[in-house]
């Protein structure tokens, strides 16, 4: 018996790291999935990877609101249900101290993440029904700041207020909405930002990030899906508007 038995979940930038790992857990615990993203060959590969009668895929920017109102349909369409829907898609934007940030660059970083979730949040829930959850993967910058990321620190906050929000208007239907808040982990997406913040090699950044993780290390994108997991299935039955912090002890 999978723990997803029976369900089908969407997940926007399924093609790579933490969306890839929930991707690939969601299938072995019975679920079918629907990937978003911007990297075509990624999803084909994706798709691939973890079989066409598991897993389909959309290719689409969910910023895009037609976009997103099409990939869920395509969902819709494939699995004829939606149980599950993880918001990850995201980008770092840069580091730069708020005086030198670029403005577009702050407004694209919003973008992805904040109207970003709310699209797929507003083209997902009418088709939800009672026992549905959806997961927002903020960060732990969503509950902590550091200097150089103005952008990508508001739009994690952002995203929790999002998460309230529609965790308050879904209950009434059973629908419940959480966000996580990973620390470090070992992505591309998190290899790209440390370089950028500490102007070192991808290793000797790792080692700075992890002597500010109590735990002392990254997290691997599957110890993230396992999160995610507990959150989509109904081990979390009572959990619902909940900032879930999966981030070694950094954001204690
Ligand atoms: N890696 C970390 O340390 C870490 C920590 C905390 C939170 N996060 C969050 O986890 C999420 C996933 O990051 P990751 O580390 O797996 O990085 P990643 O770069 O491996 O994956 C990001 C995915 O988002 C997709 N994407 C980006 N912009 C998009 C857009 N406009 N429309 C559709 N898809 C888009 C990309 O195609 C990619 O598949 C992000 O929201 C990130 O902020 C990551």
């Amino acid at each position: 018996m999978g723990r997803l038995d029976g369900k089908a979940a969407l997940i926007t930038g399924g093609e790579s790291g933490i969306g890839l790992a929930t991707a690939r857990l969601f299938a072995a615990e019975g679920a079918r999935v629907h990937l978003v993203g911007l990297d075509k060959a990624a999803l084909a590969e994706a798709v691939e990877s973890i079989g066409a009668d598991r897993c389909a895929a959309s290719a689409g920017d969910v910023t895009n609101a037609g976009q997103v109102a099409t990939a869920v349909e395509e969902a819709l369409q494939r699995f004829g249900r939606l149980d599950v829907v993880f918001s990850n898609a995201g980008i770092s934007g840069d580091v730069a101290a708020i005086e030198d940030y670029p403005e577009q660059v702050f407004r694209r970083v919003l973008d992805v993440h904040v109207v970003g979730a709310f699209l797929v949040l507003k083209y997902a829930f009418p088709h939800l029904g009672p026992g549905a959850s959806v997961i927002i993967n903020s960060s732990v910058v969503g509950l902590t700041a550091d200097p150089g990321i103005s952008a990508y620190a508001a739009a994690k906050h952002a995203q929790v207020g999002l998460m309230r929000v529609a965790a308050r208007e879904a209950a009434a239907r059973g629908i419940r909405v959480n966000s996580i808040h990973p620390g470090p982990t070992d992505t591309p997406f998190m290899h790209r930002m440390e370089t950028a913040a500490t102007g070192r090699s991808p290793e000797r950044a790792a080692k700075v990030f992890n002597e500010a993780i109590p735990l002392g290390r990254h997290a691997t994108p599957a110890e993230i899906a396992r999160t995610v997991l507990h959150l989509a299935c109904d081990e979390s039955s009572f959990t619902t508007g909940a900032t879930v912090a999966v981030d070694g002890g950094m954001s204690v």
